[in-house]
C-alpha cells in the first residue's frame, strides 16, 4: 500500500522529547495537520491524556517508585537491557531501522540504525546515544500508550509517559486518528535519509516481499523471493532496477555498522515479520476498543438526553460496533496474506523464543507455530488473540468478534469478504482456542 504521509527528514532539529520536541514538532505540524483525522480522544469517555493506563510499562513504574525493584544502568546501553529484562522482552526480538524516520532521527544511519525490540505487550526503541529509550505498549483501557525513559543515570528513573509529542507520528489516517504502532518500507540513502519523492510502502502479512524493508537490515534467508531490505540507495532518486541481489540473504551486518553497540549482531527476517503482523494487529485492535468504548458513551448519552433505558441500543452505535469487529475478524484470520514460495529462516533465537511462549494444547499445538514456508504461521489465526489487547476488548465488540469467528470456524461464514479456511485448518484453530482460551462464550463449548 501506498504510504504518502511521511514527515519530511529535517537534520539538525532538537530530538528531546516533551519540551525540548518542540522544534521538531513545528516542522512535523504541516504533515500531521492533514493525517490527524478528527477523533477526540482527549474528550469522555476516553480522555486520552489524562486517562490512569494500565499498561506493562504503568505496572513497571509502579514497581520502581515503591522500591520493588531497580532499573540498572549500564555503560553500554544504559537502562536497555535492563528494561528489556523487567518488561519481559527478549533481546532475540531485535529488529534494526535505518531510515531516519522516527523521534530520534538525528541519531540513526546506516552506520547506527535505530533498534527495536517487542513482546505482545510493548515495544521499546533504543538508538546508540539516544537521549532517551521510546516505549509503546498495549493499555487496557486507552489503546496504545506511550513512554520514554531517559538514559541518564539518576537515583530515581521515571518512565515517563507521552501524550502528545508522539501522537504527532504515532495518530496518523490510516489507523483514523487512533493512537498506533507503525512500520514501512522505503527508499533509503547513505545517510539514512529516505527518498520521499521515490514513494514508500506501510507494510503487514499482506505486503509482497518485495515491498518490504526498505530502509531495514535484514539478517536471515528467503531463497528466491526478493525484498528492499540491506540496500542503500547511492543516488538522489530510487533504482530504475531494482535488484537488490547484494541485499537478501543476508546472515551477517559485519562491516555494515559496528554490531558490538547492540545487545544482538541480528536484524532477524522472521522477528520483523511477526512484528509487522502485530503491528497491523494490536492497531485494529486498539482501535475497535476505542470506537467500542466511544460508541457505548454516546448510546447512554443518547438515551440520557431521550429519558429512554440508559442501555436501549443505538442503531448507529451498534453499527460502529459492528464496522470494527469487521475490520478486525480478516486480520485475525490472514486473509490477503502472501504466500511464501520459498523457506524464510532467521538468524537469531527468535523463532524458537517467540514459539516457546505459547500456550499449548493438548496435543501439542499453538497458534504461536510457525509455518515459514508458504505462509508466515501454521495456523493462520493471530495468537495476539491470546493477549492483552484482545482480552481487554470490551465485551460489546468482543461477543461480535467470537460470535463471527465461531461461525467461519464452522463453515458458516457467509460474508463475501469472509476469509477461506480449510477444514483442516477451521478444525485445528477451534480445537486449538477451545483449550488454551479461557474467556470463550458459553456456546463454543458445546460440541460442533
Ligand atoms: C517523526 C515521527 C515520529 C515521532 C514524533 C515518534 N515516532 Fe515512534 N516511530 C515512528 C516511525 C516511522 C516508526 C516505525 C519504525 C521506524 O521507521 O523507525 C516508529 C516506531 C516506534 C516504535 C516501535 C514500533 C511501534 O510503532 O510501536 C516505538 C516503540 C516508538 N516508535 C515509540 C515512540 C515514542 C515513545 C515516541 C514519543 C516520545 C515516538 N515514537 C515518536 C515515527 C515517530
Amino acid at each position: 500500500m501506498a504510504d504518502s504521509c511521511l514527515p519530511s527528514a529535517r537534520p539538525g532539529a532538537d530530538d528531546r522529547p516533551g519540551k525540548r520536541l518542540g522544534a521538531v514538532l513545528i516542522g512535523l505540524a504541516a504533515w500531521t495537520a492533514t493525517t490527524v483525522s478528527g477523533q477526540d480522544i482527549e474528550r469522555d469517555p476516553i480522555n486520552y491524556g489524562a486517562a490512569t493506563p494500565r499498561n506493562v510499562v504503568a505496572k513497571l513504574q509502579d514497581r520502581i517508585a515503591k522500591g520493588d525493584t531497580k532499573l540498572a544502568f549500564e555503560p553500554a546501553q544504559g537502562y536497555l537491557q535492563s528494561l528489556l529484562r523487567e518488561l519481559d522482552v527478549p533481546e532475540s526480538s531485535q529488529v534494526l531501522v535505518f531510515s531516519k524516520t522516527s523521534m530520534q532521527r538525528q541519531r540513526i544511519s546506516p552506520r547506527t540504525p535505530r533498534a527495536i525490540y517487542f513482546n505482545d505487550d510493548v515495544m521499546v526503541g533504543f538508538c546508540v546515544s539516544g537521549q532517551v529509550i521510546e516505549i509503546s505498549a498495549v493499555d487496557e483501557a486507552i489503546g496504545t500508550t506511550f513512554y520514554t525513559l531517559d538514559q541518564e543515570r539518576e537515583e530515581k528513573v521515571v518512565l515517563e509517559r507521552q501524550t502528545e509529542s508522539c501522537l504527532l507520528c504515532h495518530s496518523s489516517s490510516s489507523n483514523q486518528g487512533i493512537p498506533g504502532h507503525l512500520v514501512r518500507s522505503l527508499y533509503v540513502d547513505r545517510e539514512g535519509q529516505p527518498l520521499l519523492a521515490s514513494g514508500s510502502f506501510r507494510t503487514d502479512h499482506t505486503s509482497p516481499l518485495p515491498e518490504r524493508w526498505g530502509g531495514w537490515y535484514v539478517t536471515g534467508t528467503s531463497g528466491r523471493q526478493k525484498h528492499m531490505g540491506n540496500m542503500i540507495s547511492q543516488g538522489p532518486r530510487r533504482p530504475e532496477k531494482l535488484e537488490n541481489d547484494k541485499g537478501v540473504n543476508v546472515v551477517d551486518l559485519k562491516g555494515r555498522f559496528p554490531t558490538s553497540l547492540y545487545p544482538t549482531p541480528h536484524s532477524d527476517i522472521v522477528a520483523l515479520m511477526v512484528l509487522e503482523h502485530q503491528v497491523g494487529m494490536l492497531n485494529r485492535l486498539a482501535r475497535a476498543g476505542m470506537e467500542t468504548r466511544m460508541a457505548m458513551h454516546y448510546q447512554s448519552e443518547l438515551n440520557k438526553a431521550l429519558g429512554q433505558p440508559i442501555d436501549e441500543p443505538s442503531e448507529s452505535a451498534q453499527s460502529r460496533i459492528r464496522n470494527v469487529a469487521e475490520a478486525v475478524i480478516p486480520y485475525l484470520l490472514f486473509r490477503d496474506e502472501i504466500e511464501l514460495t520459498d523457506r524464510i529462516e532467521g538468524t537469531s533465537s527468535f523463532a524458537s523464543d517467540f514459539v516457546s511462549r505459547g500456550r499449548r494444547d493438548s496435543k501439542g499445538r499453538s497458534l504461536r507455530d510457525l509455518d515459514l514456508k508458504t505462509r508466515l504461521f501454521r495456523y493462520p489465526c493471530s495468537y495476539l488473540i491470546d493477549s492483552r489487547a484482545f482480552d481487554s476488548l470490551p465485551r460489546e465488540v468482543k461477543s461480535l468478534i467470537y460470535g463471527r469467528l465461531w461461525k467461519i470456524l464452522n463453515g458458516q461464514g457467509t460474508g463475501k469478504d469472509d476469509p477461506q479456511l480449510s477444514l483442516e485448518d477451521r478444525t485445528a484453530i477451534l480445537e486449538i482456542l477451545r483449550e488454551t482460551k479461557t474467556d470463550l462464550p458459553d456456546s463454543w463449548k458445546r460440541a460442533t
